[in-house]
């Protein structure tokens, strides 16, 4: 898959699946799925180094994870986040950022927001970097809000959102991650747009969808908002796993002597 390959993929109506992704192992394991695109997410901060915010990722932390995705899942399309006000700074701190980004690895980069930073969007895709938009809820926004809340739930706050999606659209974004707004405003703002939407707590009617990879496994145990939707029961499988080992290491019947040398 390709930035071009999303809007391909709208204009034939095929949904689009991507996952986040931080790490070198998952990264090996998500190779070998039929995963269309991987998102190394700012919520690293979050899931991977237990903040309770994305406010702590840095342009470093994120060319990290980056780097490491990138060597386990070449052939996947990658998006890193540009974390927190790195796209803030000016174009010439939010091209370096980018630049750090896509040389570990990244085909892509993805922020949050669009009023305020039209130049960067722009510069961005002016310069090659296929942009990824991002509204409805901005997780680096949280204090903004109060909290984790979904948005788009006045007629004001939906008109915005709808606004900033066709504005990033028209800036040149090639797909525009829709979180945490009612189902019908997302349905409506797909309806709208010539880019796909892809969708987390934005109903059926986004054009593809994404999960925090460590939510759909459910080995996410600390934080379950209600679309998280856990297609295994990874921490139940993890910690029955870690028991059988205990027990084996215990009972003396591991290791046994074919895992033994001579
Ligand atoms: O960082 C992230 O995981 C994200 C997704 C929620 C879209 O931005």
């Amino acid at each position: 898959m390709s930035s071009t390959d999303f809007l391909q993929a709208k204009a034939e109506g095929r949904k689009v699946s991507m996952v986040t992704c931080y790490d070198y192992t998952f990264a090996r394991l998500l190779s070998k799925s039929p995963i269309d695109a991987v998102l190394v997410g700012d919520s690293a901060a979050m899931v991977m180094h237990g903040h309770s915010s994305t406010l702590a990722a840095s342009v470093d932390l994120m060319r990290l994870h980056t780097e490491a995705v990138a060597r386990g899942a070449a052939s996947k399309f990658i998006v890193a986040d540009m974390p927190f006000l790195s796209f803030r700074k000016g174009p010439a701190a939010a091209l370096d950022a980018a630049s750090a980004l896509m040389i570990a690895g990244a085909h892509a980069v993805k922020l949050e927001g669009v009023d305020g930073h039209e130049d960067v969007v722009q510069q961005l895709v002016q310069s090659g970097i296929p942009v990824m938009g991002h509204v409805g809820l901005q997780p680096q926004s949280v204090h903004a809000y109060g909290g984790f809340r979904v948005q788009g739930q006045t007629s004001d706050s939906a008109q915005n959102i709808a606004r900033q999606a066709c504005a990033l659209q028209q800036l040149g974004a090639f797909a525009v991650v829709l979180e945490c707004v009612p189902a019908r405003l997302a349905h409506e703002i797909s309806a709208s747009l010539r880019v796909p939407t892809i969708g987390i707590g934005a109903g059926a009617g986004c054009d593809g969808q994404i999960l925090v990879l460590q939510d759909l496994l459910g080995i996410n145990t600390d934080f379950r908002p209600k679309f998280a939707r856990h297609f295994l029961d990874g921490a139940r499988c993890v910690l029955d796993t870690l028991a059988r080992f205990d027990e084996a290491v215990k009972t003396g019947t591991f290791p046994a002597s074919e895992e033994s040398y001579s």
